[in-house]
């Protein structure tokens, strides 16, 4: 047997790679077909949800160079500026390897930029300085562009991952950045970009909003939750593995309903269930194994929770214990004693937190553990 190939690799609570990667084939495909027809991509879904996990496998399948740039950290344009700049250097650097032979083409591509070749302990490795501060969308731009033309030169293929890229909308705004990426991105023909985040409303206004520079600039895939039937094939792999017997239909639909298939909480959830149980699990296991998730998960929820304003909570509660659906309906102003803007107010902050989603035209709690501590609670205060 594959030493790796443990029951308890089959639920990373990181990335999942490998046989922990379940289905996901048609958005691997579409995302792969982008890739190879250098069309940029936008992948939307809530926190945890698998965006990382199916951008490594089609970038994987797809054998480019690649190199992923988060912008989580970033406070201003000079941070996004920064970031883009060392990831284009290392990128040119996996592309092309020895950069020294480059240097001559990358002087004639920049003017903005001065590129520096760095001699490490093992090899040498490029460096793109910015002339002047306070300039990042050229410098945006040039970089870029750069990476494009030397792309084009040797008629070779390359991805750069834009990963939580809501930020760069949300603190770069208005500084021309957007605008450089665009002017850059709209006509390349050999570096494809995917954009990931998980802030869906920022990345609706950065990207569906026809006066935003990104508008219509690339392909759009919203992640959604992985199918109970694919579930089932990957559950049952890890539960021969184990103990050589596929799960009960009724223990396999606790945990659906548990988990509420959200990818991180059904590997979290399996996670224990596949350490603790010695024989094939019950539904009893479940429920004791999903008590074990809800203490360790409790403090991080609850303070989640703690940010939310009275009205939001109030509809939170709502919405876990009664339903999300009309909420704007004459009962649910009556039932939340609240005014119909507040209850509007309220949906556009909890949706804005990314803690609820619309699917089917029924609001609903993203994470199941925040779900769980509020069903608790079965008066709505
Ligand atoms: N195709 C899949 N099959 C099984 N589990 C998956 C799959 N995709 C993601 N997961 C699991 O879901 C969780 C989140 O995965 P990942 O880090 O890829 O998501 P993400 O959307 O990039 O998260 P973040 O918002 O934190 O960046 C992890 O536990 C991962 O193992
Ligand atoms: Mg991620």
């Amino acid at each position: 047997m594959n030493k790796s190939l443990k029951p308890r690799n089959y639920f990373p609570l990181g990335k999942a790679q490998g046989y922990a990667f379940c289905n996901r084939e048609m958005e691997t495909e579409w995302l792969i077909g982008n890739i190879e027809a250098c069309k940029h991509s936008l992948l939307i879904a809530p926190r945890r949800f698998g965006k990382s996990s199916l951008a490594e496998k089609a970038l994987t399948a797809s054998n480019l160079p690649t190199i992923n740039v988060n912008f989580n950290t970033c406070s201003d344009e000079n941070d996004v500026e920064l970031l883009i700049r060392q990831g284009i250097s290392q990128l040119i650097g996996r592309t092309f390897g020895s950069v020294d032979k480059l240097i001559n083409s990358i002087k004639t591509y920049v003017t903005h930029l001065t590129p520096k070749i760095s001699i490490g302990p093992e090899f040498a490795h490029l460096e793109l300085f910015s002339n002047q501060q306070n300039n990042s969308a050229i410098h945006v731009e040039e970089s870029l562009s750069l990476m494009e033309k030397l792309l084009a030169e040797k008629n070779a293929h390359a991805v750069i991952v834009f990963d939580e890229f809501q930020m760069v909308g949300l603190i770069a705004k208005g500084s021309g950045v957007e605008a450089a990426i665009r002017n850059v991105a709209q006509d390349m023909k050999h570096l494809a970009i995917i954009f990931s985040g998980s802030n869906r409303s920022l990345l609706q206004l950065m990207f569906e909003d026809e006066g935003r520079p990104l508008y219509k600039i690339c392909r759009k895939l919203r992640l959604k939750r992985i199918e109970p039937s694919h579930y089932q094939k990957h559950l049952n792999h890890a539960a021969q593995l184990a103990w050589k017997k596929n799960l009960d239909e009724t223990v396999f639909e606790q945990i659906m309903l548990l988990s509420e298939r959200h990818p991180f909480y059904v590997n979290y959830l399996c996670d224990v269930i596949w350490t603790e149980c010695a024989a094939i699990p019950t539904k009893s296991d479940v429920i004791r194994a999903w008590n074990t998730v809800i203490d360790e998960e409790a403090s991080d929820a609850n303070a989640e929770i703690a940010t939310l304003s009275m009205g939001q909570k109030k509809l939170l509660k709502y919405i876990a214990n009664y339903s999300g659906d009309q909420l704007m309906s004459a009962n649910t102003i009556k039932i939340l004693g609240m005014a119909l803007s507040s209850i509007a107010g309220a949906l556009t902050g909890l949706i804005e937190k990314d803690l609820i989603e619309k699917e089917n035209e029924t609001y609903q709690i993203i994470n199941p553990v925040i779900h769980c501590l509020l069903k608790e609670s079965v008066a709505v205060t």
